[in-house]
């Protein structure tokens, strides 16, 4: 039974309400607000003193972070100040610099190889809808995509006479390469996988799979939800086309963000289906001047237009710091142990539970999937979700759960967890 009154409730609003009072000392009358959180800051930190940082309900253990990520306080003060600001102050916009500035450092690419979108499925949209194809062209998928990589790609098929091959993952990275490469013909255009399927969390060879496309002139699009802030970024080192993530899952940013990043080369091929303001500059209604090519926004500000949300901007930035503050190998590295602290101990339940995440250390970090043999896993996650969010993966019908960890979670909840699935099995 999980541990309720082990739990202290939100004991922590002097702490937090300090650190809210630095952060957001620079959100002044221009609505900006400069770096707040120190790179390192929050180095020393323990982990019990890190989940003091976070106002997340300990009511309950939530074990699913591959769907949302709460945001520890200063990135909701970040937030909540920005949006009192524009409504106080009526000052339109702000903090686009700032949020672009931060990702772009945090990513290792250009703020201009970067679009804000607002969730993973409007970059993956925009990709799949802006690339030249023309019909019998092949794309390649696996075949445990999450529906925000599955169907933008088959109504684009659909729509332009497409073919969509898929491929299974594979037990070992090397595995996976290779059902790839057995995947491509003379008719491939797109590889478009995920970094890390929504299923059963594996990490894909995704160097690898660029190379291997770049190698053969096909183009590389990552659909990279998991990717951002489970793991550190450099996605020149990736060396794919388009990688489009979200900074509500692993970044811990505010819900509704999103990035789409197109490489600075790749940018003339990549159509802007929908445009508007800031995607495009000297365009002329009134003269009838025709807009042409050299009319678009250089970079990828063509992708996005119109005004979008000054509070989410900040939030992005202040999501980017505190994981800089913290340290992005150290997050890595505690979510790692976390996943291998849940791996041995659902081994430990015996072959009843069928673990699907592959055992290769390279090929897993923050998720761990399973299913308990000959049992309705969705009943088991129901049973469970009084102490434990978890989530049911019924994509490609696995019947399987999903548990995923990150820097708030502790062993003792994993370990609740376990002994509370133990006796479903
Ligand atoms: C692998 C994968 N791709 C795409 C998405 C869609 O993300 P969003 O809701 O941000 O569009 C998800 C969401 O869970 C996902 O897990």
């Amino acid at each position: 039974m999980y541990q309720r009154r082990e739990f202290v409730k939100y004991g922590l609003a002097g702490m937090l309400g300090l650190f809210s009072e630095q952060l957001l000392a620079g959100n002044g009358s221009t609505g900006t607000r400069s770096r707040k959180i120190e790179p390192n800051s929050l180095a020393s930190r323990s982990w019990d003193e890190m989940r003091d940082l976070f106002p997340l309900s300990r009511e309950r253990a939530y074990l699913n972070n591959g769907t949302m990520g709460p945001s520890p306080q200063p990135v909701i003060d970040a937030y909540v100040k920005s949006i009192e600001h524009t409504n106080v102050s009526g000052v339109y916009g702000g903090g686009k610099p700032e949020a672009l500035e931060a990702l772009s450092r945090f990513l290792n690419c250009d703020k201009e190889e970067l679009a804000i979108t607002h969730n993973v499925t409007e970059g993956i949209n925009i990709a799949a809808w802006g690339v030249d194809l023309k019909p019998g062209d092949e794309i390649i998928l696996s075949k445990e995509e999450h529906v925000g990589n599955g169907l933008p790609w088959l109504h684009r098929a659909k729509a332009d006479g497409l073919v969509v091959r898929t491929i299974a993952l594979g037990a070992t990275a090397d595995e996976t390469l290779q059902n790839i490469r057995s995947a491509i013909s003379p008719k491939t255009r797109v590889i478009a996988v995920p970094h890390i399927p929504c299923t059963n969390g594996q990490v894909l060879p995704i160097r690898e799979i660029c190379a291997l496309a770049r190698a053969r002139n096909i183009l590389s699009f990552v659909d990279g939800a998991h990717g951002t802030g489970m793991m550190p970024l450099d996605l020149h080192d990736m060396g794919c086309d388009v990688y489009a993530s979200c900074c509500h899952k692993w970044l811990l940013g505010p819900k509704g963000t999103g990035y789409l990043y197109v490489r600075k080369e790749y940018q003339d091929e990549l159509r802007a289906l929908f445009v508007g303001g800031y995607s495009g500059l000297d365009w002329h209604v009134h003269e009838a001047v025709p807009f042409i090519d050299d009319n678009y926004t250089v970079g990828a500000h063509r992708y996005y237009y119109g005004t979008q949300s000054a509070a989410q901007y900040f939030g992005i930035q202040a999501a980017v710091e505190f994981q800089e503050a913290v340290g992005k190998e150290r997050i890595r590295d505690r979510i790692a142990e976390l996943n291998e602290h849940l791996f041995q101990g659902l081994r430990s339940l015996g072959t009843t539970v069928e673990i699907l995440t592959p055992e290769e250390r390279i090929s897993r970090l923050g998720v761990v999937a399973f299913r308990i043999r000959n049992k309705d896993n969705n009943a088991i996650k129901s049973a469970l979700h009084e102490d434990y969010e978890i989530r049911f993966v019924a994509e490609s019908n696995l019947n399987s759960l999903r548990v995923s960890t990150h820097i708030y979670n502790s062993m003792s909840e994993l370990d609740g967890f376990l002994k509370a699935l133990s006796e479903h099995i």
